[in-house]
């Protein structure tokens, strides 16, 4: 046996690896956290289980909360992501983070039913099924706690998905779920950190390779605390039905990169109408005032909506609005140089004004994702 890992004598042996892993993705919810860890204990008996809380930094304290209940109890363990937020891309880094052979996905705040784990875990180590689903739309299933409201959209969201992407699953919408390790670490590369969906990404991803079987649940009335849904998740949605749709070749961030870049256009030119018709500032400086303030309002916009995951606060606003600066500065000399080497082979001031502007907004997004809002 190796040297390195055998433990010390005198001290208690090394827990074995569970059998299953629970990943809990938590944002504030430091109310739910002692309940949900009772309530798996009492369903899980005779399992070796554990469950990982993967807080995105809560500042209500989840993660200190954690800590003291894995000090007191080793099942109970945490992941504390500093500087990210997003549900898929916790329950992606909880799942990676453990070794046990199985595991399963749940919210925080008892909205999914614990007391049907043991059955999805009996599906999987028969081998009946890879990927069990805790379904709210087959027959002994319901969502009664959803108000009129978001039962539609989740039926409009559902019938969207099963459309765009063929997902056969009646509930792949849910965020409830049980996996064999070893095909979740083959999709895993393919995943999108960003969104709520983890489940409908897997699915998709496996396209049709992954042996399917839904189990009904209640989805039942939040605990304690506050839903993170808002309506910035149906934009995250969109953008996973796209980027599954083409194959990854358009991601969600670019489109709204260039879109927010259009919108920049029409700032400039109304900023440069303003300053030089109605303020009476010569051209040059008419100019400059539009860039300038174009320039602003595309890195405030992107800021809240292009990358509202990794939005900048304080001081780091700051600094990234003149990277940014710098980043389109260098972005408006490309672009110029292009569409001057395009018209000057084919003199069509569109095509040239075009091939200019997709470089322009092509460099601009790889390098504000370099060094604006570059990953912590
Ligand atoms: N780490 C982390 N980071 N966790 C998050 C984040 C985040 O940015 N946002 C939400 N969570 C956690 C919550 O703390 C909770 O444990 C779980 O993800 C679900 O979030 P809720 O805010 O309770 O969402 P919901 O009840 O509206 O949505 C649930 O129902 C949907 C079905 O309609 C989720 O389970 C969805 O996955 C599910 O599809
Ligand atoms: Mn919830």
């Amino acid at each position: 046996m190796n040297q390195a890992i055998r433990p010390d004598t005198g001290t208690q042996a090394l827990a074995s690896c569970p059998l299953l892993s629970v990943i809990v993705p938590t944002f504030n919810e430091r109310d739910n956290v002692l309940e949900l860890f009772r309530k798996l204990d009492a369903a899980l008996a005779g399992v070796a289980w554990e469950v990982i809380f993967v807080d995105d930094n809560s500042p209500d304290g989840t993660a200190d909360l954690v800590r003291e209940l894995g000090q007191r109890d080793p099942r109970g363990r945490g992941l504390r992501r500093i500087g990210r937020r997003g549900l898929s891309g916790a329950c992606i880094e909880g799942i990676l983070a453990s070794s046990a052979p199985y595991v399963a996905v749940m919210d925080a705040d008892l909205q999914h039913d614990e007391t049907q784990l043991a059955k999805m875990l009996g599906l999987l180590q028969s081998g009946a099924a890879e990927l069990v689903v805790g379904s709210r739309y087959i027959e002994g299933g319901s969502a009664d706690s959803f108000n009129k409201q978001r039962a539609g959209v989740s039926a409009l969201a559902t019938a969207l998905a099963k459309r765009v992407l063929r997902v056969e699953i009646a509930d792949p919408m849910s965020g409830f779920f049980m996996i064999r390790r070893d095909r979740f670490e083959q999709l895993a590369p393919q995943l999108s950190t960003q969104g709520f969906k983890i489940l409908l990404d897997i699915v998709a991803t496996a396209r049709g390779t992954l042996r399917i079987v839904e189990v009904p649940f209640t989805f039942g009335a939040r605990l304690h605390g506050e839903s993170k849904l808002d309506s910035m998740v149906a934009l995250d949605f969109l953008g996973l039905l796209l980027a599954k749709f083409t194959n990854d070749i358009v991601s969600l961030r670019f489109l709204l990169f260039a879109t927010v870049g259009s919108i920049g256009v029409v700032v400039h030119f109304l900023a440069l109408f303003i300053a030089l018709k109605i303020v009476g500032l010569p051209f040059p400086e008419s100019q400059a005032c539009g860039a300038i303030l174009a320039m602003t309002s595309n890195f405030v916009l992107n800021n809240f909506l292009t990358y509202r995951d990794q939005r900048l606060r304080g001081l780091g606003i700051l600094r990234g609005l003149l990277l940014f600066y710098l980043v389109c500065s260098v972005g408006l000399v490309a672009n110029v140089g292009v569409a001057f080497s395009v018209y000057n082979q084919e003199p069509i001031w569109w095509l040239a004004g075009a091939a200019g502007a997709l470089m322009g907004v092509v460099w601009n997004y790889a390098m504000s994702g370099l060094f604006v809002w570059r990953k912590r």
